[in-house]
């Protein structure tokens, strides 16, 4: 089989990148490995920098988004029992958009069927061959047959535990990484929210975060330890621990019941550098991971799908290789600064192990910072809303 853009993995990158070059009149295969319903059975997060939405519009997949999203014009700190909001209207003139990547990723998928472009499931032992020369091609394993696809361009769009990263030599590639000393305990409950905007939350017993999907959907977080088990969190634990993170007339307020979901996700940034080799480009997880403090994950990868996007584009209607020569210079510049700010957010809002008693003050001095100084909500308000592209 021929196409012009083979790409492997069908998360939300994948699966954007290539309704948005269908678009445009550009081919491509989408192959991943598992099904749509597991795809589809994994929770993330659920805020959409004004970027992401546009590019969901652009590739005509936003009509669900634009109906159900939450337009959020701020957002709650909560630290040592009192709150503040930073307004991101006010400072940006711009909002965030609330909608679960879960149904982001079902329109995109509902999407990608209707228009009868083609993805593979299942598919095994995906390689890529010959990235470095101009007639890239990939094979995968699929019901014990070998196929192969012979392409122009290789996206990889495969996650943080995919294929592509590894195709790029060692001695090419860098990898930068930090691992956090905690997990997120994350519960997603029938309950009507707690408050209608996010709640991110400091305590001396660590991080909380307050977040929804709608108006009887809740996704709650606490920090815990990397050695705790989720067997080990009953419910009732759970809340009791969330209200004790929470300012004492948000604990009152708040609504529990039954979770019926509930996870623990380890923190980590990690960057690989380069993102392109020949004609093997990396996109989202499988290049970069930011800690979950921020809501970047998603919004990262939004910004190199754009620049894969538009190179694609100028190249075949232009005949103009510069934006895919520039893409890995364009994609990790913006790439660093959305880690910077997660790192920056996690470092503020969470209890570390080893924090001495000049660290806790250096972290209260910077919230008090935040709290009080309309500059440095804007650089807040700027980062969250998404920087440009
Ligand atoms: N062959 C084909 N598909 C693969 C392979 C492979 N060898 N390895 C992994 N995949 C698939 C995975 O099954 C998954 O569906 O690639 C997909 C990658 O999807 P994600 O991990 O969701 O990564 P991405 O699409 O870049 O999404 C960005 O934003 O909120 C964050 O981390 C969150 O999912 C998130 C991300
Ligand atoms: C979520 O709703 O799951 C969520 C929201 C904001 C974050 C992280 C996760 O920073």
């Amino acid at each position: 089989m021929r196409t012009q853009v083979c790409i492997i993995g069908g998360g939300p990158s994948g699966l954007l990148l290539s309704q948005l070059l269908q678009k445009k009149g550009i081919e491509s295969v989408v192959l991943e490995a598992k099904t749509r319903a597991y795809v589809l059975g994994r929770i993330r997060a659920g805020v959409l920098e004004v970027g992401f939405a546009e590019l969901m519009r652009e590739a005509g997949v936003g009509a669900r988004m634009d109906a159900e999203g939450f337009r959020h014009e701020g957002t709650i700190i909560s630290s040592g029992g009192s709150q503040f909001r930073i307004d991101f209207k006010k400072h940006t003139s711009t909002s965030v958009l609330v909608y679960g990547q879960t149904e982001l990723t079902r329109d995109l998928y509902d999407a990608r069927e209707q228009s009868g472009g083609a993805i593979v499931y299942n598919v095994e032992h995906t390689t890529i061959h010959d990235a470095k020369t101009d007639a890239p091609y990939v094979t995968y394993m699929l019901d014990g047959t070998e196929h192969r696809i012979d392409c122009d361009y290789v996206a990889g769009c495969d996650g943080f535990h995919g294929v592509s990263r590894n195709t790029i030599p060692d001695t090419v590639r860098r990898d930068y990484e930090k691992i956090y000393p905690f997990g997120w305990l994350g519960v997603l409950s029938e309950t009507p929210p707690v408050h209608h905007e996010l709640i991110y939350a400091d305590s001396d017993r660590g991080f909380a975060l307050c977040s929804m999907r709608n108006e009887n959907l809740s996704r709650y977080y606490i920090q815990c330890a990397l050695s705790d088990h989720v067997e080990d969190w009953t419910d009732a634990a759970f809340w009791n621990e969330l209200k004790r993170r929470l300012p004492e007339d948000v604990a009152e307020r708040l609504i529990t019941g039954p979770s019926i979901e509930k996870s623990i996700a380890p923190l980590r940034s990690f960057v690989s550098e380069p993102m392109r080799w020949g004609r093997l480009f990396l996109c989202g997880d499988a290049a970069h991971i930011v800690p979950p403090t921020g809501a970047k994950g998603l919004n990262t990868a939004a910004s190199d799908i754009y620049y894969l996007y538009h190179g694609l584009v100028q190249h075949y209607e232009a005949k103009d290789d510069g934006g895919l020569e520039r893409f890995s210079q364009k994609a990790l510049a913006r790439v660093w600064k959305a880690e910077r700010f997660s790192w920056w957010m996690t470092n503020l809002l969470h209890r570390f192990p080893d924090q001495s008693p000049f660290d806790l003050k250096m972290q209260a001095a910077d919230v008090a910072f935040l709290r009080e100084n309309e500059a440095a909500q804007k650089v807040f308000a700027e980062n969250y809303v998404g920087l440009p592209f």
